[in-house]
Order: structure tokens, then C-alpha cells, then sequence
């Protein structure tokens, strides 16, 4: 899986690459992150990439020839095979919601290509040539795409083969089943007088995994009721 990220500060995507499970996925060639910078696209001589907006009012608008120029030099499948399938995501707050299921679809593609805004967000003429999918995740603002860009980088690539090595399975994460995840313990067995419950200590596996469904169910009910009424609703 490859990404490819239009950003104009690719240090923000990169630092996030260099750790942990993301790290190591990278250095074994699962995923691949490659990041563009709008700014080597302008041709304004100051190497302007935004400017304030028509119309009047606060903050600056990227223009939208660095960012097309820059898209088209990297897009679809340029550097790639003609075969591969290939998506372009817009991070916007506009866009639809992020969810598991929008990160499971992405985790079919083998190029996905976002487009990271800044300051104001993009010129409207961005959208309407490149139409990509406008993904947001969540109904707040933030500074730049770039946060948002690493959420989708990081969650999708945790969907594929190889990321996540046996310990860190995704299998029975929150979500994968519409429910949220039963509760984790380790060690010791009893921590400030709270013990671990003794279902977990039995080895009794058909019992463990009662335990964890009904524990699935309690916490999804009281925490997210509207996922619950949802996995009901759909296990008739
Ligand atoms: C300050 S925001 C622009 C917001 C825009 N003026 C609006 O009100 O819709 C700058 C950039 O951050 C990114 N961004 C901010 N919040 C986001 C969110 N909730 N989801 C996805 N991207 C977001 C987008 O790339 C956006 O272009």
C-alpha cells in the first residue's frame, strides 16, 4: 500500500513514520508513505501557494495551481502500474465522517493520494478538477489536514496483512464487530485491592469468551447505545 500526501509541511507526516509499529511496517515495505509538497509546484515567484480570499474575510485560501500542478505531477497512476487501484481523499471537515468501515474500504486499494489543506482550507476550483473523496474526522477544526491525514494513514494501514504482528492483532479491536472492545487486563492479578476477574485465570476458553462477549455488549450499551441498538438491530 502506497500513500501519497500533499502537504506543505511533510515533517509532520514523516515524524509519525519513524516510530513504533508504523516504523517497522515501513522498513519491511508493507506501506509506503511518500509526501509532496505543493510549494515546489508554484510558479508564483515568491513561492506563494495561498492568497486571501475573494469576497473578503479573515485568513488566507490556497491557490489552487500549486496544488493541481502537484497533484497531477504525482496522481493517479503516474509512478505506478496502470493497473493499480487508486484513490484521492480530500481531508476536509466538510467531508463525510471517518469511520472503520471507511477504513476497512480503503484498505482495498493499493494507492490512496491525500490532499492535506491549510490555513483557510482550499480554493473551491481544487475540488471540482481533482474530485476527490472529502473525508473529515469529526465535526471539529483543526489547524491543518495533516493530523487527519495521519489518522487514515495510520488506521488503514493497521488493516494490512503484515502492519500488526500476532501481539497487536486488530481482530478483536472496537468496531471490527460493531462493538466496542471488552475490558484488557495484565499483570499483576491485583492492583490497589482490584483484582482481575478469576474468568480470565481459568483457561477455560469458552468461558473467556462468554465473559468477553457479554462484556462487549454491557460497555457498548452504557457507552455508545446508538452502536448497540445498530449490532442488535443487525444480529436478529
Ligand atoms: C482551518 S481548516 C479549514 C476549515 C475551513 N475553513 C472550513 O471551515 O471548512 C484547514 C485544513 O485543516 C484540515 N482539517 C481541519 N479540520 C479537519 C477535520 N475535522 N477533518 C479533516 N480535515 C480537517 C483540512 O485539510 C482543512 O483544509
Amino acid at each position: 500500500m502506497r500513500f501519497d500526501v500533499l502537504t506543505l509541511f511533510p515533517e509532520l507526516i514523516s515524524t509519525h513514520m519513524d516510530f513504533s509499529i508504523m516504523k517497522r511496517a515501513s522498513e519491511e515495505g508493507i506501506i509506503e508513505v511518500v509526501t509532496h509538497n505543493p510549494r515546489d509546484y508554484t510558479l508564483d515567484k515568491h513561492k506563494k501557494v495561498d492568497d486571501t480570499p475573494y469576497g473578503g474575510g479573515a485568513g488566507m485560501v490556497l491557490m489552487p495551481q500549486p496544488y493541481v500542478d502537484c497533484y497531477e505531477a504525482v496522481g493517479v497512476n503516474k509512478g505506478g502500474n496502470n493497473s493499480e487501484k487508486c484513490i484521492t481523499i480530500m481531508m476536509t471537515p466538510q467531508g463525510e465522517p471517518f469511520t472503520d468501515q471507511i477504513s476497512n474500504e480503503l484498505a482495498e486499494y493499493d494507492r490512496i493520494i491525500i490532499l492535506c489543506g491549510h490555513y483557510e482550507g482550499f480554493d473551491e476550483r481544487i475540488r471540482e478538477i481533482i474530485k476527490p473523496r472529502e473525508i473529515s474526522i469529526g465535526d471539529f477544526v483543526l489547524t491543518g489536514g495533516e493530523l487527519p491525514a495521519l489518522c487514515i494513514i495510520d488506521s488503514v494501514s493497521r488493516k494490512i496483512e503484515g502492519t500488526l504482528g500476532k501481539i497487536e492483532s486488530a481482530h478483536d479491536d472496537s468496531f471490527s464487530d460493531g462493538l466496542l472492545e471488552y475490558p484488557q487486563y495484565t499483570k499483576p492479578r491485583e492492583y490497589r485491592g482490584l483484582k482481575v476477574p478469576d474468568v480470565l485465570l481459568n483457561g477455560n476458553h469458552k468461558l473467556i469468551e462468554e465473559f468477553r462477549l457479554e462484556q462487549k455488549l454491557i460497555r457498548t450499551k452504557a457507552k455508545r447505545p446508538d452502536l448497540y441498538e445498530k449490532y442488535m438491530k443487525d444480529n436478529k
